[in-house]
C-alpha cells in the first residue's frame, strides 16, 4: 500500500487524465486543486515526506482554510504526464494555522512548486467554502478552445456570456443556473487574477478568464469536472452555429429557459433574463 493506491489520489490522477484527452491541456496549460477530507489527509500522513519543505508565503491570506490540506498540480507540469508520474507532477500541500503559507508536504520529487495559479485557487477555495457552507472541494483551471475564441467576439459581461452558454444547449440552465462570471485579460499567476476571480466566485461557480481559459469550482471531481464539460461544449455549439455564416433562425427564447427552470426545479439568475 502507497499514497497512489489511495481512492483520492487514483480519482484525483483520473480527472487530469481526464482534461487531458479532452484537449484543454496543452503543454503545462491549466491546474487542479482538490481540498482533502480530515479522514484523507489522515489516510495521507504515513506516506508524507519526513522532512516537510519549508514554508511559503502565498501573498494571500484565507483564514478559513488555516490547517488544510490540498492535492494540487505542479507549477509547469503536464497534464499529459500526470498518470505516468503522478510523483512528478503532483504534491499535497498543508496551510499554516494563518491561512497564510503552505509547505509541500509530499510529491513533486524532482522539485518544484504547486501550480502558479495557487493564490487564485487559495483564494476562490476560500470563497467558495464560504459560500456553500464547506461543501465546495475542487477548483479546476482549463483552456478550453471553443470558450476562449468566444471572449473575442462577445462583449465580456457576465450576462452576455451566460445567456449565450444557456441558449447553446437545452441542459445548460440546468447545469449552471447561476450563469457564469466573466473576468476581463489579466497576467495570469498573480494576487491581482485571484482577487477578480474571487469577486465573481462569492456569486458564481465558475468564471471566465478572457482569452485565457476557465475557471470552475465543485463538491466533488464529478460535478466540477462536468461544469467544465458542459461550459465547453455548449461554447463549442455557438462556435459551430456562428461559424456557419447563416443567419440565426431560432434560439431557445427566454420563457423557454424559465419553462426549464420552473421544470427542473431550479432558479435562475433573473437580471440575466429580459
Ligand atoms: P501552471 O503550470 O503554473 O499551473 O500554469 C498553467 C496555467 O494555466 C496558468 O494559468
Ligand atoms: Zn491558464
Amino acid at each position: 500500500m502507497g499514497m497512489l493506491d489511495l481512492d483520492i489520489m487514483k480519482r484525483y490522477i483520473r480527472m487530469c487524465s481526464d482534461g487531458w484527452n479532452q484537449g484543454w491541456h496543452e503543454r503545462n496549460g491549466g491546474n487542479l486543486t482538490y481540498r482533502l477530507t480530515d479522514e484523507e489527509v489522515a489516510s495521507m500522513k504515513p506516506f508524507f515526506d519526513a522532512e516537510p519543505r519549508p514554508w511559503v508565503d502565498m501573498g494571500v491570506t484565507g483564514a478559513n482554510l488555516a490547517g488544510s490540506y490540498f492535492i494540487s498540480t505542479g507549477s509547469g507540469k503536464f497534464f499529459r504526464n500526470v498518470e505516468l508520474d503522478p510523483e512528478d507532477s503532483l504534491c499535497v500541500v498543508e496551510i499554516d494555522d494563518k491561512g497564510q503559507c503552505y509547505r509541500i508536504r509530499w510529491g513533486l520529487v524532482n522539485g518544484g512548486r504547486p501550480t502558479s495559479e495557487f493564490p487564485s485557487h487559495f483564494m476562490n477555495h476560500s470563497v467558495r467554502v464560504a459560500a456553500t457552507n464547506g461543501a465546495c472541494r475542487v477548483i479546476y483551471h482549463a483552456h478550453p478552445a471553443n470558450l476562449i475564441a468566444m471572449t473575442y467576439v462577445l462583449p465580456l459581461t457576465d450576462r452576455d456570456f451566460s445567456r449565450a452558454l444557456w441558449k447553446s444547449a437545452t441542459e445548460c440552465p440546468v447545469v449552471f443556473p447561476g450563469g457564469v462570471g466573466v473576468v476581463p485579460w489579466m497576467v495570469p499567476g498573480g494576487a491581482d487574477i485571484a482577487l477578480a476571480t474571487c469577486e465573481k466566485m462569492k456569486t458564481f461557480d465558475a468564471a471566465v478568464w478572457a482569452q485565457h481559459g476557465l475557471f470552475v469550482s465543485g463538491p466533488d471531481f464529478d460535478i466540477t469536472f462536468g461544469l467544465m464539460h458542459t461550459i465547453e461544449k455548449s461554447a463549442q455549439i455557438w462556435i459551430l452555429a456562428h461559424s456557419t455564416g447563416l443567419k440565426e433562425l431560432q434560439t431557445i427564447e427566454d420563457d423557454s429557459l424559465r419553462a426549464i427552470a420552473r421544470d427542473f426545479g431550479v432558479q435562475l439568475r433573473e437580471e440575466f433574463l429580459d
